[in-house]
């Protein structure tokens, strides 16, 4: 409730300067002779957008995949089934299933040139601008799969993105710790293989460890596609001008990288850090939260869509210890998380703002024991959420009532200036 008289989203004309509208936006005066006008603070692929991917119920903590309890897909299927399942409306037959992934491995290796496209880094690059380069740079080598509208060529573009963002990711990485390129080795598995490349090093025999790898896939589907947030909003208005896919996953890629989305995981270790470091008071660190103190926040807590447990958190959560106990890991970050969550809530400030912990909350603990450094995480994010975006762009070129996205600006600057003699 925008706190005005509105009927239907629609705001009454004359608003005066002083509204303030959603955000703290003022408006300026709207002024007409007659009618309503309809104030859209989103842009059109954002705010105004259908979709038959993915529902969320934030109240309930209730999260679907083409109408999939996350929970189950999480249990029974792979990140590759889950992936064709978002992008193709069905979960995949046997055969389909075979298909897919004899299509994906096919597509693994980047060209030889473009390896040295990664050695064009200061080894201090973050890997998420790496990441994202390189999928735009995908375009240049592949211009057999950049228009929107032919079929084949965007079910080629979504083969070689799902194939070669593994390959790109652990490069990302490598180019980071100064260590030799792997190439892909298509005997293994989606994610046995981005761990190897990852991790491998070409004089030694690199072992993955089914259980991590079992994990990761896991997380990836929880990751798959979380609707209309900031990046895959992102893909499907860069989409909208009828950017080629690899240009419109690139962008996803870049507004990922923020750290009120995909760098969120990495704000919650630092904080769980800082408090071990500041003795491991828990007490103390929440009544900060609450006091407002030092501008301290209680990182992965809360979300835009959830006013209730997020489902993803609740899968994250029984995975940690059992991971962390399967690798031997003692992080004692583990127990003050829970410490943390336990503390928030049964207190009231929390119970009552009904802040519960979200899906980047238990998430760098593990991949922390998998032994990704913390700029990594986003990374595994952006894997994760490839065939969320691939979908959703593909959902969104499909609609016939698409138009290039465009936000409704209403002007709040100055009126007519002169200029200065
Ligand atoms: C996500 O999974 O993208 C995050 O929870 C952010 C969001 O959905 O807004």
């Amino acid at each position: 409730d925008f706190g005005l008289d509105h009927k239907d989203g629609r705001l009454p004309l004359e608003v005066t300067e002083s509204t303030e509208g959603p955000g703290g936006l003022k408006i300026g005066k709207l002024l007409s002779e007659t009618g309503y006008v309809t104030l859209d603070t989103g842009f059109v692929n954002t705010a105004s957008c259908t979709s038959e991917i993915t529902y969320i119920d934030g109240d309930a903590g209730i999260l679907r995949y083409r109408g999939y309890p996350i929970e189950e897909l999480a249990e029974k299927s792979s990140f590759l089934e889950v992936s064709y399942l978002l992008i193709n409306g069905e979960l995949p037959t046997p055969e389909q299933l075979t298909e897919f992934q004899d299509k994906i491995t096919n597509h693994t290796l980047l060209h030889e040139r473009f390896r040295s496209f990664f050695n064009g880094f200061p080894s201090s690059a973050h890997p998420m601008a790496v990441v994202s380069s390189a999928i735009g740079a995908l375009s240049t080598y592949y211009p057999d799969s950049l228009d929107p509208f032919d079929p084949e060529q965007v079910d080629l573009a979504s083969i070689r993105l799902l194939a070669k963002l593994p390959t790109i990711a652990a490069y990302a990485y490598k180019t980071s710790v100064g260590q030799p390129l792997l190439y892909p080795d298509n005997t293994l598995g989606y994610v046995e293989n981005f761990l190897r490349m990852t991790f491998g090093l070409p004089t030694e025999k690199f072992e993955v460890d089914p259980e991590v790898a079992k994990v990761l896939d896991m997380l990836f589907i929880l990751h798959a596609d979380h609707e209309q947030n900031c990046s895959t909003s992102t893909v499907r208005l860069v989409g909208s001008s009828h950017a080629n896919l690899y240009a419109s996953v690139s962008a996803g890629v870049n507004a990922l990288w923020g750290p009120l989305h995909g760098g969120a995981n990495q704000a919650v270790l630092e904080m769980l850090e800082k408090i071990h470091a500041d003795g491991g008071d828990v007490k103390a660190f929440v009544n900060k939260v609450k006091n407002k103190e030092d501008g301290v926040k209680l990182m992965g807590f809360g979300h835009r869509v959830y006013r209730n447990y997020d489902p993803r958190a609740a899968v994250v959560k029984k995975a940690t210890r059992k991971v962390l106990d399967t690798m031997g890991v003692n992080d004692p970050m583990l127990d003050l998380a829970m410490q943390l969550e336990e503390v928030a809530l049964t207190d009231d400030y929390f119970v009552q703002r009904k802040l519960y912990p979200n899906v980047d909350f238990y998430t760098g603990i593990i991949y922390k024991a998998m032994g990704f450094p913390v700029n990594a995480f986003t990374v595994l994010f952006a894997l994760g959420r490839l065939p969320g975006w691939i979908a959703q762009w593909r959902e969104m070129i499909n609609d016939p009532a698409t138009k290039i996205g465009r936000p409704r600006q209403i002007y709040v600057g100055s009126p007519e200036r002169h200029y200065p003699a």
